[in-house]
């Protein structure tokens, strides 16, 4: 515990100084070392999200693609929790991710559940250009984006790798909840500075947040087409969301957590902008 906490002290100690030199560095080390420390795939939430996720995508996916096995990118794969069970499915997936132990431990359940990813070490925004484009029908970003400056660049690349009509579903962070975030924590003008100034990064630039609008545009310049929005977790969170002060999934059994469930999907439909994350979709023209 005491271990813990003088540990958590000297890396934001030593992370606040090489911000001064490297912002980028910076920030790349604050999330791997998130993703180091938690799986997603064992967290008993996260996978309450991934199961709203998996129901977008999977409708989605033979909406456009009919029954047929398509070829995935997953970038940010973490520990693989989206990437697992697509693969499952029987889609044939690569997942890249820049934190060797998400990487390593996405290996490991890809054997656990015997199936075959292609699980790559490496940087969204310096590695994907290698891979070559139109190579994927699908291409999939969750929970990342937000945590990458120049986002709209990555999207760039992102759209590169689809091929014509090719599918992309990426979850980014809305506007909304960074403004409510800051106002529950007594922080008002940070949250004034997000809904009125349309301020998009906080934490001095390590996080990005964005509107519907705002996303729609990015979306249509990239040339995207048939673009759709879901919320992801408008009345439950994690620690830390805002939507934990409504509920939080692991805290309810298997029958709540039906309920909560299809009331998330009912929310998410109707109301995008509210979740903690919103779920665009959009065929590359
Ligand atoms: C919140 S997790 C989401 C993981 C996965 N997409 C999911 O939904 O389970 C964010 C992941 O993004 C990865 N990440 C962040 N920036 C990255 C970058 N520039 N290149 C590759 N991976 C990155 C982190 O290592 C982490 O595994």
């Amino acid at each position: 515990m005491l271990y813990d906490l003088i540990d958590s002290k000297l890396f934001s100690l030593s992370n606040k100084i090489l911000k001064l030199l490297s912002p980028n560095m910076a920030r790349a080390r604050a999330a791997r070392r998130v993703a180091s420390r938690y799986d997603m795939m064992r967290e008993a939430d996260e996978d309450f999200f991934s199961r709203i996720y998996l129901y977008h995508i999977k409708k989605k996916i033979k909406e456009v693609f009919g029954n047929r096995a398509i070829h995935i990118f997953d970038a940010g794969c973490g520990q693989g929790r989206l990437s697992i069970p697509l693969a499952m499915d029987g889609h044939k997936v690569m997942g890249m991710d820049f934190t060797p132990e998400a990487i390593k431990l996405a290996k490991k359940y890809e054997k656990e559940k015997n199936v075959e990813i292609e699980f790559i070490l490496g940087d969204l925004e310096k590695d994907i250009n290698k891979i070559g484009s139109s190579k994927f029908h699908c291409v999939i970003s969750t929970e990342v984006l937000y945590m990458i400056k120049d986002y709209k660049n990555v999207i760039n690349k992102l759209t590169f790798l689809l091929e014509p009509g090719g599918l992309i579903f990426i979850s980014l962070r809305p506007r909304l909840y960074y403004v409510i975030q800051k106002l529950i924590n007594g922080y008002i003008s940070d949250s004034h500075d997000l809904l009125i100034n349309k301020k998009t990064y906080i934490n001095d630039g390590f996080l990005n947040c964005l509107s519907k609008d705002e996303i729609e545009k990015i979306m249509q310049t990239s040339g995207f087409t048939q673009i759709e929005y879901k919320g992801i977790g408008v009345i439950t969170g994690i620690m830390g969301d805002p939507q934990s002060l409504f509920a939080i999934p692991s805290a309810f059994d298997k029958k709540q957590q039906a309920l909560l469930f299809e009331m998330e999907l009912y929310l998410g439909d109707n109301y995008p902008e509210n979740g903690r994350y919103i779920f665009v979709s959009g065929i590359k023209k």
